[in-house]
């Protein structure tokens, strides 16, 4: 979490940091700051909030060739002023921008701080009185850096100024993301590329401990201990308009809306000239070598890969767990002979799921990771890649790329059956299609679950969701969806599972939203409906076309049952989209949270 951004050369400075942290807003918006350094010195602006609050504080007097600035998402210490990045040394020489944590900072402290005054809660500020007690002793800034680099155990992506030293800005790297993007007469860093791709489209980029001095021509890589590191740049495959918002009100509507283009990009990227699945054969290899798949996600993820489970072991026979990634690493499963790890995430940078994979990769298991941001950590760091192809999400709330994991573990799946020579009687690529349709007839009703949506969620405190079978799963997700940007409480329960305790929970008026798209268990699932409705609960029904009664509040349109889940998800977004705005929540940036999850 939290977003840096930083700059060096001859454009305005102000504006690139400015407009590159509002790009990065979705990486924590508690609080935010910029440091630009000119002739007359350094020039610090902090705000508590939003990017927005940071430019009502910033001079535009200011004018200066060089710059760092951060957007945060608190570890440590509370949303404050004075624990806004950018952090100073004791002197005000070093100014410095940090995304990850510290881990030993308290032991940093002891060994080597005592004498120092701490101007804020952060673990970051030890970095900044690190460099500059070494500094002291070395007379070399670069040493300086480079040693309180060294002694730092944990995450970090780091930005630094010395204002004595005007032509270099000093970065380093380890675990939290971070690019450096190259201009005409001008360098920058950014947590991501979409930061600074209205500058640039080209980038280098920085791996775990190394460090790169840029000046405003020239990018010098280095390991951490001063070995000179060679690296190409790349072109970023990010088009600018992907990042905005355009006419809609809100990211997370138009990434709803994205969907069935979604679906419509997966089945292009994984058709051949014959209309055959194709993927790498790598991967086809992969999935026929293993025994069992562990499944390794979190958050929606998590609730994509439950999905996924069902795709892979009914049409490739392959069992497959489905773990929470922060469990993983304790409560590790008694491992198969040939396991296969698949990490779902959209971002490819979350660190619970990080950590999974280096562990894994110690003991040399074979991994695939899923993911909307191939060049990204878990990309890299896996043998294998599948990209969803969803385009950037920029709401908090993941909705196409839960729907584009969903589809890529359909093909998957399918591909690995026809791998091992099972006849199948499922197309996905046609499947998909069907379903990119179904997806267009629910975003064409926004009004009708916007109604519902105001009927049962405007004033109420919690709510249910409940199914069975698959339906479940989307329940779970459905909940999520609804508790992170409304601030409901709501819960996804197994139909069959209330009765065993959270029934009690039930009282006159509780939202109780029911999916019924599995034939199997329609009649069981509606029981569950009656259940509930008779203990006062506010009840309604979602059902697939051929499965609906007269007073089903809803009915989706048909899709192959196995992909019931890809439509049936596309009201409960929509239902939380617009309880979170009949509430006056922040739809795109919910209280406490982060787009992507860089710290354990
Ligand atoms: O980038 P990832 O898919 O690894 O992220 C995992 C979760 O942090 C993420 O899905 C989170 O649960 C979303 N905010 C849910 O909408």
């Amino acid at each position: 979490m939290c977003g840096i951004v930083g700059y060096i050369g001859q454009h305005d400075t102000k504006e690139t940091l400015l407009n590159g942290l509002e790009k990065l807003e979705y990486r924590g918006y508690d609080s935010a700051g910029i440091a630009m350094l000119n002739e007359d010195g350094m020039h610090l602006f902090k705000a508590k909030g939003r990017i927005a609050a940071l430019r009502n504080r910033v001079d535009n007097a200011v004018h200066a060739t060089m710059g760092i600035g951060h957007t945060r998402w608190a570890t440590h210490g509370v949303p404050s002023e004075d624990n806004a990045h950018p952090h100073q040394s004791a002197s005000g020489r070093f100014t410095l921008v940090h995304n990850g944590v510290v881990e030993n900072y308290q032991d940093l402290k002891k060994a080597y701080l005592h004498d120092v005054n701490f101007a804020s809660e952060t673990d970051t500020e030890v970095i900044v009185h690190l460099v500059e007690k070494l500094f002291k002793k070395y007379q070399d800034t670069v040493k300086a850096f480079r040693q309180a680099v060294s002694l730092l155990k944990g995450s970090y992506a780091i930005g630094m100024i010395d204002s004595e030293n005007p032509d270099t800005l000093y970065v380093a790297k380890n675990k939290s993301p971070l690019l450096v993007g190259l201009g005409n007469d001008f360098n920058v860093i950014a947590s991501d590329a979409m930061a600074t791709l209205d500058v640039t489209d080209q980038y280098l980029e920085i791996f775990d401990q190394e460090i790169v001095l840029l000046n405003r021509n020239f990018v010098d890589i280095q390991n951490l201990d001063g070995t000179a590191v060679e690296r190409s740049a790349y072109t970023a495959q990010m088009d600018a308009s992907d990042i905005e918002k355009g006419t809609y009100p809100h990211f997370m509507l138009k990434e709803i809306d994205e969907q069935p283009f979604v679906m419509r990009r997966i089945i292009q990227e994984y058709k051949n000239a014959n209309n055959e699945l194709k993927l790498d054969m790598n991967i086809r290899k992969a999935m026929k070598a293993t025994d069992r798949i562990y499944i390794i996600a979190c958050g929606t993820s998590y609730h994509a890969g439950l999905v996924g489970k069902q795709f892979i072991e009914k049409l490739a026979n392959i069992p497959v767990e489905v773990h929470v990634a922060s469990e993983f690493s304790y409560n590790m499963p008694l491992l198969s002979e040939k396991p296969l790890f698949v990490f779902l995430s959209q971002s490819g940078e979350t660190a619970d799921s990080r950590s999974v994979l280096v562990n894994i990769k110690k003991k040399g298991y074979p991994a695939l990771t899923v993911t909307n941001v191939p060049g990204s950590t878990l990309s890299r760091e896996a043998d294998h890649t599948l990209h969803l192809y969803a385009g950037p999400e920029i709401a908090v709330a993941s909705t196409k790329a839960y729907t584009a994991q969903i589809a890529v573990l359909a093909i998957l799946a399918v591909d690995t059956a026809q791998a091992k020579g099972f006849e199948l009687d499922f197309d996905p690529l046609q499947e998909l299609a069907i379903v990119a349709n179904a997806m267009e007839v629910l975003t064409d009703q926004k009004e009708a679950i916007e109604a519902l949506a105001s009927d049962y969620l405007a004033t109420t405190r919690n709510a249910f969701f409940i199914g069975r079978g698959a339906d479940y799963y989307v329940c779970l997700e459905g909940a999520l969806k609804l508790k992170e940007i409304s601030y409901i409480q709501a819960e996804g329960f197994a139909g069959g599972e209330l009765k065993h305790g959270t029934i009690a929970l039930i009282e006159e008026g509780t939202p109780v939203i029911a999916l019924a798209t599995q034939a199997n268990v329609n009649y069981a699932i509606r029981s569950n409906v009656q259940e509930v409705a008779a203990r006062g609960a506010n009840t309604m029904i979602f059902s697939s076309k051929g499965l609906e009664l007269d007073t089903d509040a809803f009915v989706l349109p048909h899709v192959h049952e196995l992909l019931a889940p890809l439509v049936s998800v596309v009201p409960l977004q929509i239902l939380a989209y617009y309880a979170a705005l009949d509430r006056g929540c922040d739809v795109d940036k919910p209280r406490n949270l982060a787009k992507s999850v860089t710290v354990e």
